[in-house]
């Protein structure tokens, strides 16, 4: 993948290449922010230069409409973990240096965030982790089924406005995408700050075919932190941590 920075004009239009044309989610109703303060020239050379590399190819749906199944070959024998929105990449870059028998994808539409993460897979050399630069219902399309065996979901957007839980990760869309992709036994992780969030993954999370076997105030033991986690507990939020493994016997997702 070539990737050019700056602006272009196109249809009289003027677009950002990098976050229009590569991280752009494919999906009309992704309600998030793509783009942040203006990147450092650092962040600028990573995205240049590091993302495509990392980046897997085959998920948006110009470069697969037929929706084929992603290749994974990159990771070899190794298990498949995935992390979605990993935000500024603080949990993403220490799974794959703390597992480095493990591969890691990392899903994240948000460029200033993708161009923190790339920092730091260059400052630990790390190799076993690979980028959705987009929505993860665009990988989920195209993952095989019950080929993902841990998933992690750290401080989601927790849209507040009761109108607006509908898009919280939270939903049977997601939430039975997510099960589709994981292998019987695997391990769901999920951290907010939160309480209405827990209370929707609650009633949520089992229907899509997860049981619950911890809910804890105290984090797992290979737990970071990450930037939303300390900016909870700087203003005074308590984090909740809950543990799920997918359904033994696939459950009521694969449908
Ligand atoms: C509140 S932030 C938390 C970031 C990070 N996990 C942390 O704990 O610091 C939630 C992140 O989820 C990302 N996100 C939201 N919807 C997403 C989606 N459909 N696919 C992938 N990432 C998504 C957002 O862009 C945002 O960076």
């Amino acid at each position: 993948m070539t990737i050019r920075l700056g602006l272009v004009r196109r249809g009289g239009k003027q677009r950002h290449l990098i976050t229009d044309d590569l991280v752009s989610p494919d999906r009309r109703n992704f309600y998030g922010r793509i783009r942040g303060k203006t990147l450092r020239a650092s962040q600028k050379t990573y995205l240049a230069e590091d993302l495509g590399g990392l980046s897997l190819q085959g998920v948006h749906r110009d470069d697969n409409p037929e929706r084929l199944p992603v290749d994974l070959s990159r990771f070899g024998q190794r298990s498949l973990w995935l992390e979605i929105g990993f935000g500024g990449g603080e949990h993403l870059a220490y799974m794959a240096e703390l597992y480095p028998d493990v591969g890691i994808v990392g899903c994240e539409p948000f460029v200033n965030g993708i161009a923190m993460l790339l920092g730091k897979v260059r400052a630990a050399g790390l190799d076993n982790l690979a980028i959705h630069p987009g929505d993860v219902r665009d990988l989920f399309e195209v993952l095989p089924n019950r080929v993902v065996q841990r998933a992690f979901l750290n401080y989601p957007d927790p849209w507040p406005k009761n109108r607006h839980h509908r898009r919280r990760f939270v939903t049977p869309d997601y939430l039975h995408a997510l099960a589709r992709v994981m292998a019987p036994g695997a391990e769901f992780r999920i951290a907010t700050d939160i309480p209405d969030y827990v209370r929707q993954a609650l009633a949520e999370v089992p229907q899509a075919g997860f049981d619950l076997v911890l809910h804890s105030g105290i984090a797992w033991e290979d737990w970071p932190s990450t930037r939303y986690e300390q900016k909870a507990l700087r203003e005074g939020r308590v984090p909740d941590y809950l543990t799920y493994v997918r359904d033994a016997g696939g459950g009521p997702a694969e449908r």
